[in-house]
């Protein structure tokens, strides 16, 4: 089975896919974390980020995979915590955007997927990657709230910069953002992450096999 959740940053969506996936037994797979491994990769290695074939290129021959700690490895490099950093932060919807990059990506999470129960969360899960998955979310939360959690999230960086990034990430982001037909929309804003994942949680065991 698969579970969809997508949604806009600091919606609360890793937090929640993370721990579903724990709860279910079900694998995590984290969209995001590629293209930030991508962006990462690409900026090591000074290559131009309005290269859209290079960046699709350089997707190609280096795939991003996770160990069973749930590390990000891309190029030989465990680039865990280095994909969290702010500059990262600002880049990576540039290099989401281009669509022979996505192509790659896409080819590559539903490979990922493919196999036994798994928790795939990112923006376009829903509605392309995997339009068929058993169960489609669709986190969202106030944007006041959003900017909140990712400078919980981000403790280095001032709040009025954290808002200013979110802001810009939600206008790039935009033509990604919406919700799958038949996705369950959540709103995040006054849930605590618990509740959230019990409402996920109900919404799998009743379409799992009995
Ligand atoms: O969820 P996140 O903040 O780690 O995502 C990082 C960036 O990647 C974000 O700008 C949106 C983009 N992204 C995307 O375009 N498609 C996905 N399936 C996942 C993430």
């Amino acid at each position: 089975m698969i579970v969809a959740i997508d949604g806009p940053a600091g919606a609360g969506k890793s937090t929640v896919a993370r721990r579903l996936a724990e709860r279910l037994g079900f694998r995590y797979l984290d969209t995001g974390a590629m293209y930030r491994a991508l962006t990462w990769l690409a900026m090591n290695r000074g290559i131009a980020l309005d290269r859209a074939d290079d960046l699709a290129r350089l997707a190609m021959e280096y795939p991003v995979t996770f160990d069973d700690q749930g590390r990000v490895w891309i190029a030989g490099t465990d680039v865990t915590a280095s994909i969290r950093q702010a500059r990262i932060d600002r880049q990576v919807p540039v290099v989401a955007r281009h669509p022979p990059v996505r192509e790659v990506m896409r080819e590559r999470q539903r490979q990922l997927g493919a196999e036994g129960d798994v928790v795939i969360e990112g923006r376009d899960i829903g509605t392309v990657v995997a339009p068929n998955a058993e169960v489609k979310v669709y986190l969202n939360a106030d944007v006041s709230v959003r900017a909140r959690r990712r400078q919980e999230e981000r403790p280095d960086i001032g709040g009025d910069a954290l808002a200013t990034d979110l802001r810009l990430r939600d206008e790039s982001d935009a033509a990604r953002m919406r919700p799958a037909a038949g996705a369950e929309q959540i709103d995040t804003t006054a849930l605590q992450v618990d509740d959230v994942v019990d409402q996920i949680e109900r919404l799998v065991r009743e379409r799992q096999p009995a």
